[in-house]
């Protein structure tokens, strides 16, 4: 009966979708090499795998509108990450326990198990006094149409956590045992919560994986652990963390005891646009990241949605980075090597001297990638200047301030519904060169600095025509030793 229902919705879901595609297909705002929904809005990457020979995407989705509501699964499997071809939703909510009074299918990941592709997600519904969570299972023989299992809920919040906070299950395996970690919240702190089951059916808590003693928020949402070289990562998305969007632990952890202890902490992105970033393994063992470019901030309903909306969607996902332990016990995040299929029309400069004040044109319009190299031992200048995307009345600055060693995205000027300055270290120590690596779409800039470890990803909805972009240094001269462009 319930599988019955969920079909029904899907196949109600996939009508809406038929109608609208063409129509938001053509939105002036949509991006160029971007993953985005059909049509709808779109958030947190879930269930992310190369499974049987493709890469699966699903996403929290409302196919009907472009704004957030009662969520399914969206779906699309793609040969290299760059072109993905849209397969039937996933998952939409028909059970008591993901759908009484606007609850949906919340976020969740994927992993293969007895040749079937099983989905753990959390199962929201509203008991009338806000939402209960709990999370759920759902399964796939042919990795296309999948089926919830009969049994869910197969994890309760238990007492003491909050029962609208306990969510997003992100599933690996280890030997022969299965673990999930999810986010929750205990006495105002955020937790990661361990569970481990040998048949994904059956869960048992194992221990609480780290905690949040205040620095962290009162609960992190889309929690996940994994191995890089010999140390473990905890990445998360905390509430009340302020500024903070994605904050990622390194650290030990043992199998035995459940507890992972961590030494280094940072920033996955400090831009305004990151957010909810979930990791894979790549077909050659790469561990992968994929982020929603927005945040709930800054894309509330009080703002209409934000400006993508009246084209009939909202959200994509930030281009996947390829996370990479650092000799210091530091990430760093680099665009995968996939996206370089997209480069055309390459343009090469060497040794430019920007004396103070001058602004150098480096390329028109708004979609392509730009690497440069900055010579630090020549350089006097006090600040470097990206001017990006001006037009008439607008432009976005990207401020390296060499003094405060401190990287500004200001996006004060940027489009007519943007505002506010994001703000990170510019670790200049003992550097001989400073490089920075860019990928600007339509609506988006993502940058790369300090060897991929300041990381910036805003969105700019500036969409005039005859954008250009400039470098200027200022306080002194500033030699760029290469600039490399190409149109992507
Ligand atoms: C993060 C999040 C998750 C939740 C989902 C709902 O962006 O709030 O915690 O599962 O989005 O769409």
């Amino acid at each position: 009966m319930s599988q019955k229902l969920m079909l029904e919705k899907i196949e109600k879901a996939q009508r809406e979708i038929d109608t609208k595609r063409e129509v938001v297909k053509h939105g002036k705002m949509r991006q160029c090499y971007h993953f985005m929904g059909e049509t709808g809005w779109i958030n947190d990457p879930n269930g992310l795998i190369y499974f049987r020979g493709k890469y699966h995407y699903f996403y929290q989705h409302n196919p009907f509108n472009g704004f957030w509501d009662s969520m399914y699964w969206g779906h699309a499997v793609s040969n290299d990450l760059i072109h993905w071809e849209y397969l039937p939703l996933a998952l939409a909510p028909s059970e008591y326990y993901d759908n009484h009074l606007k609850g949906g299918c919340f976020s969740g990941s994927a992993i293969e198990h007895d040749g079937k592709l099983y989905l753990v997600y959390t199962g929201t519904c509203n008991n009338g006094n806000g939402f209960e969570q709990a999370q759920c299972i759902a399964y796939s023989e042919d990795g296309i149409h999948f089926e919830k299992y009969k049994e869910n809920p197969v994890i309760s919040a238990p007492k003491g956590v909050p029962t609208d906070m306990f969510r997003d299950p992100k599933v690996w395996k280890h030997e022969d045992t299965f673990y999930l970690v999810c986010g929750a919240s205990m006495n105002g702190f955020a937790q990661a919560r361990l569970y481990k089951s040998k048949d994904m059916l059956n869960w048992e808590f194992v221990n609480v994986l780290a905690e949040s003693r205040g620095e962290w928020g009162f609960m992190w949402e889309c929690p996940d652990f994994f191995q890089v070289g010999n140390k473990y990562v905890l990445m998360f998305s905390p509430m009340g963390g302020k500024e903070r969007t994605s904050v990622y632990l390194v650290g030990d952890f043992d199998y035995n005891t459940g507890k992972f202890f961590y030494k280094t902490s940072g920033e996955i992105d400090w831009g305004f646009d990151y957010y909810a970033p979930q990791s894979f393994e790549a077909a050659d063992g790469r561990r992968l990241l994929v982020g929603w470019a927005n945040a709930w901030d800054w894309m509330p309903f009080w703002k209409d949605w934000g400006p993508t909306y009246r084209e009939g969607w909202c959200g994509f996902f930030n281009v996947p980075r390829e996370a990479v332990l650092n000799k210091n016990g530091t990430l760093s995040f680099i665009p995968v090597k996939e996206l370089e299929v997209l480069r055309k029309n390459k343009l090469e400069r060497k040794e430019i001297l920007l004396e103070d004040g001058r602004e150098e044109e480096i390329c028109d319009g708004s979609i392509y990638e730009l690497k440069l190299k900055v010579n630090l031992k020549n350089t006097t200048a006090d600040k470097i200047i990206l001017k990006l995307r001006v037009s008439d009345h607008k432009r976005t600055e990207i401020v390296f301030d060499l003094k405060k060693a401190e990287i500004r995205f200001d996006r004060n000027h940027a489009d007519d519904w943007s505002k506010g300055i994001a703000r990170g270290p510019l670790n200049l120590m003992n550097k001989d060169c400073l490089d920075i690596h860019i990928y600007s779409d339509k609506i988006s800039v993502e940058l790369f600095s300090n060897e991929y470890q300041n990381n910036f990803s805003c969105n700019i909805y500036n969409v005039e025509k005859g954008q250009k972009n400039y470098i200027v240094a200022e306080g002194g001269v500033a030699e760029i030793d290469t600039l490399e462009k190409w149109d992507l």
